[in-house]
């Protein structure tokens, strides 16, 4: 924690000087979800490759924006694009959403991602809320992370997604007339989708979709007093689940399709918290 103050040190205080508002919600948008934000008002548009020290995202599908925009009297910080693990970078580069959310005095943040589904109730274009995570590949590097943070939160570290923000997030899917399903969101590392063999495994265990993103700046998040919620948008069913080979046109794809069905449970949350 220490160390990312330091390092990013000039970020923070280049944000802090030309933002437009101090933000109370910050979002981060996965493959393919980028479009959420063209329907907000948007006050102010920072390239990531123009912050000091951002990392650099080379994933397709990633704008790499970071978006002061308003909804009604909600102040949000968008994060168009992310940075993930599989890119090479360390994990804390891959949390600095939730860094920043959290220097800029964010209180709260929602996560969105493209992940493959696993339990059989769940088909491509379903959206899926995480009831809870789990990131087995991830363990050594999650404890670094929450290394300085409380006993409390250190006991309960990947039990992170707010109750109080889920029952929000499934009350506004239920208005919405959208079937919201809920699950376990199970982080692999990534780059290559898993084998069919994998999921088998994964299934085994618990998982109920598939994803290389989100649990570390979940936990990151939550570890530095953010409440966090997730939100999937199940792009295709994981692999061996399905015959079909997965690419990442295919997740590009669904994601396009169900954009609007997603904007339209974002905003409803994003108005209720
Ligand atoms: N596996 C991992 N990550 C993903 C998938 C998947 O099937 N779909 C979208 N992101």
């Amino acid at each position: 924690m220490m160390d990312l103050n330091f390092k990013y040190e000039k970020l923070i205080k280049f944000l802090n000087s030309t933002a437009p508002f101090e933000p109370e919600i910050a979002i981060v948008l996965g493959s393919g979800l980028g479009e959420f934000s063209d329907s907000l008002e948007t006050k102010k548009i920072f390239l990531t490759k123009d912050l000091p020290g951002y990392p650099v995202s080379s994933v397709e599908g990633h704008a790499g924006e970071v978006n002061f925009s308003v909804l009604d009297s909600k102040k949000l910080l968008i994060f168009r694009g992310r940075i993930h693990f599989y890119e090479g970078y360390l994990l804390s580069a891959c949390i600095l959403p939730s860094f920043i959310a959290s220097k800029l005095g964010c209180k709260k943040l929602l996560l969105t991602n493209a992940a493959g589904g696993i339990k059989e109730s769940l088909s491509p274009g379903d959206l899926m809320l995480s009831n809870s995570f789990n990131a087995i590949s991830l363990k050594k590097e999650l404890t670094q992370l929450v290394g300085l943070a409380s006993v409390e939160i250190k006991n309960n570290f990947l039990n992170c997604p707010s109750k109080k923000i889920n029952e929000i997030i499934k009350k506004a899917a239920r208005q919405e007339n959208i079937d919201l399903a809920e699950g376990v969101y199970w982080y692999t590392k990534g780059p290559s989708y898993e084998t069919p063999a994998e999921i088998q495994f994964i299934k085994k265990f618990g998982g109920d979709a598939v994803g290389m993103s989100t649990v570390h700046e979940a936990v990151f998040g939550a570890s530095l007093g953010l409440e966090v919620a997730a939100i999937s948008c199940i792009t295709n069913l994981a692999a061996g689940i399905s015959e079909e080979k997965l690419s990442h046109d295919e997740v590009k794809k669904t994601a396009e399709k169900v954009m609007h069905k997603f904007s339209g449970l974002l905003k409803k949350v994003v108005l209720e918290l």
